[in-house]
């Protein structure tokens, strides 16, 4: 080992030195990885990665996230807002914190939730859905909405069941299925009778005839994102009745990603399929504080619903993440709080923040046709699909993969502008469905929006020369 042990050192020197030239830096880096991979390739079976593992290695934002870094780009590419969250949080959280104030906010709390944090859920959840929300045994609070996601996978998918998945997905939907050793599912939401000039999410429809071929016997969750996420889409509430008839008539569980909830643009209106009949006992329903608050760092995300389906949520969470952080939970139950007292009156966030993001996806928009990108105009979320093909550059240099991906690192590396590859919301047999597309965030500082136009606008010139 003490080649390895000098080769790592020499990596982080590297890393850490903004003296060293780049050179040295990625020498040094290949040198280690090499190193790294020739140790894996020796590795015993028994020093290597469990089987549910495989070919769940690689992560688009893995990726995309550090390239967006190293090329110091402009970034359109990850969901995260570069502008603070709500007083409302911020000053809970600094006063929770300052000296003298109560110590027992830096130690554990309950493991299934904070109690002032459940409550304030519960009541918020008991307008939202309609019917009453136990704190106790209704409400779960995880690590983000992707904690949340897990637990509800892997706390109910067995071997060999069958989850079904709406594309363009979430990323990890899938490898959490896999990683239960279930079987992922697929149907894409498609643009009806359009092949040109799809430019509405509306446009994008699921086809309840194939959706119903899915359905089997051995069919144990599906998986609905509402809205959804890298589209826009916001499922109707007649395409959500079909989707929870099945479902009952099925036996299924509904997974139900609303981390957006509050994201609603226009005149569309925002259904919860928990609050179709009889979807109460089989949804979970999964939301973000990180999105509802704009602080996406704060990781903190909750499951709501019946209590036979929590409860095996609250069993997976006790036995490895346990409790969140208890500072982060005060903080957003006093938001909830402050919100709720406020809700739909002007100055409550839940209204504020998708009045600014109306504008900003319009401000994108129109900065998108303005370069000759083609945008799909979301009626929800904070993300905008743009058809890219007929600028007509050559990406073919530009690494390996789906021609979205390259189009990606073309764009960051030349232009300054990190966007995200469309191809990686869709499963393998798909990915051409989502390839003529790359995905921009809009929830952004108008200043950064303002400077990837600048970028955005002279490449197209560039290209028109
Ligand atoms: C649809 C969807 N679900 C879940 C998540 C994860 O949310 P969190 O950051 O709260 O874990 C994201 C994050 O971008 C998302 O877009």
């Amino acid at each position: 080992m003490p080649r390895l042990a000098s080769l790592q050192s020499l990596y982080r020197l590297c890393r850490s030195s903004s003296y060293l030239p780049v050179a040295s830096v990625t020498q040094a880096s290949s040198c280690y990885q090499q190193h790294i991979r020739s140790l894996e390739t020796m590795a015993s079976d028994k020093l290597k990665a469990a089987e549910h593992l495989k070919g769940l290695e690689g992560s688009v934002w893995v990726e995309f996230v550090k390239l967006a870094t190293e090329e110091k780009a402009i970034n359109l590419g990850q969901g995260f807002p570069d502008f603070a969250p709500p007083n409302s949080v911020t000053q809970a959280l600094t006063e929770i914190i300052a000296p003298g104030s109560n110590p027992l906010m830096s130690q554990y709390t309950r493991s299934y939730g904070h109690a002032r944090l459940v409550n304030a859920i519960a009541a918020m959840y008991t307008k939202f859905m309609g019917r009453e929300v136990d704190p106790m045994t209704g409400v779960l609070v995880s690590v983000g909405a992707y904690g949340s996601l897990y637990y509800a996978i892997n706390s109910h998918v067995n071997p060999g069941d069958e989850v079904i998945i709406i594309e363009p997905f979430f990323d990890c939907y899938e490898p959490m299925v896999r990683m239960a050793r279930g079987v992922p599912r697929f149907i894409a939401l498609k643009p009806t009778n359009k092949t040109e000039g799809v430019t509405s999410t509306k446009d994008f429809t699921l086809d309840i005839n194939e959706l119903r071929g899915l359905f089997n016997s051995k069919t144990k969750a599906i998986i609905v994102n509402n809205p959804n996420n890298p589209l826009g889409k916001l499922f109707t509430r007649e395409e959500l009745t079909e989707i929870a008839d099945l479902c009952k008539e099925h036996d299924v569980i509904c997974i139900s990603d609303e981390v957006y909830e509050h994201l609603v643009y226009d005149d569309n209106k925002f259904t919860r399929i928990a609050t179709l009949p009889d979807m109460w006992d089989r949804t979970i329903t999964v939301c973000s504080a990180g999105k509802i608050f704009s602080a996406t760092g704060w990781k903190l995300g909750w499951s709501i619903g019946p209590q036979h389906l929590i409860k095996n949520c609250q069993t997976l969470h006790q036995n490895c993440v346990y409790t969140c952080p208890t500072l982060i939970q005060e903080a957003v139950a006093r938001g909830l709080e402050i919100e709720f007292s406020r809700l739909g009156q002007p100055e409550c966030y839940f209204l504020e923040l998708p009045r600014e993001l109306q504008e900003k996806r319009d401000k994108m928009a129109k900065i998108l046709r303005e370069c000759n990108l083609t945008p799909i105009i979301p009626d929800g979320g904070y993300f905008m699909m743009a058809q890219y093909g007929h600028l007509g550059v050559d990406v073919s240099q530009y690494g390996d993969g789906p021609q979205d991906y390259k189009m990606v690192r073309y764009l960051t590396k030349t232009q300054g502008v990190a966007t995200i590859p469309c191809s990686a919301f869709y499963s393998a047999d798909h990915k051409s469905l989502g390839e003529p597309y790359i995905r921009f965030c809009f929830i952004k500082d108008d200043c950064t929006i303002d400077k990837a136009a600048e970028k955005l606008k002279a490449f197209s010139k560039s290209l028109k020369a």
